[in-house]
């Protein structure tokens, strides 16, 4: 499988995580999780190598911007209170753009690195990503342990918790 058809791949997978983050905010870190994972990893299996070729370089560092504009609104949406009614819109929000980039990078980016990198790299970076994608998402971190006092962090955790963008217009 060479890196265009792994990308695709998980493009699946963000696209079916997204519909279900917005029918259920507990979903979303699971969807934020992937979205951080493949950003990355598509940056360094991908697009380092795709800018690199000047007939890419535009369209390359165009997509790599919708990332970080993709960053800014999950991290908007990160600090947001989970059952206010505006949260899912955020995700809703969140998943509209995100699909447009994806299309993009399936129309456009990726028929335009098929024709512009050698077809045995495609593959060799595909195997790559597979496999540092794979291990990232296995990583389970050790559950924090339940018997901290946080008693004194209440107040100011619940208070950065509402500081999304319109969280405090009700
Ligand atoms: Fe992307
Ligand atoms: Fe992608």
């Amino acid at each position: 499988m060479d890196i265009v058809d792994a990308l695709i791949e998980h493009h699946g997978v963000l696209r079916t995580l997204a519909q279900q983050a917005e029918a259920d905010p507990a979903l979303f870190e699971e969807y934020q999780r992937h979205l951080v994972v493949h950003h990355t990893m598509e940056e360094k299996y991908f697009y380092d190598f795709l800018e690199q070729v000047a007939s890419a370089r535009k369209d390359s560092l165009e997509a790599v911007n919708e990332h970080h504009i993709i960053e800014l609104i999950l991290k908007d949406a990160e600090d947001f209170p989970r059952d206010h009614e505006r949260f899912p819109i955020k995700v809703e929000g969140l998943g509209e753009y995100t699909a447009h980039h994806l299309d993009e990078e399936e129309m456009d980016i990726f028929p335009l690195g098929r024709q512009v990198l050698d077809p045995d790299d495609l593959v060799e970076l595909g195997k790559l990503f597979v496999e540092a994608k794979d291990r990232l998402l296995s990583v389970k971190p050790p559950e924090a342990p339940g018997n901290i006092d946080t008693s004194g962090n209440v107040a100011r955790r619940s208070a950065a918790r509402g500081l999304g963008i319109g969280s405090l217009k009700k």
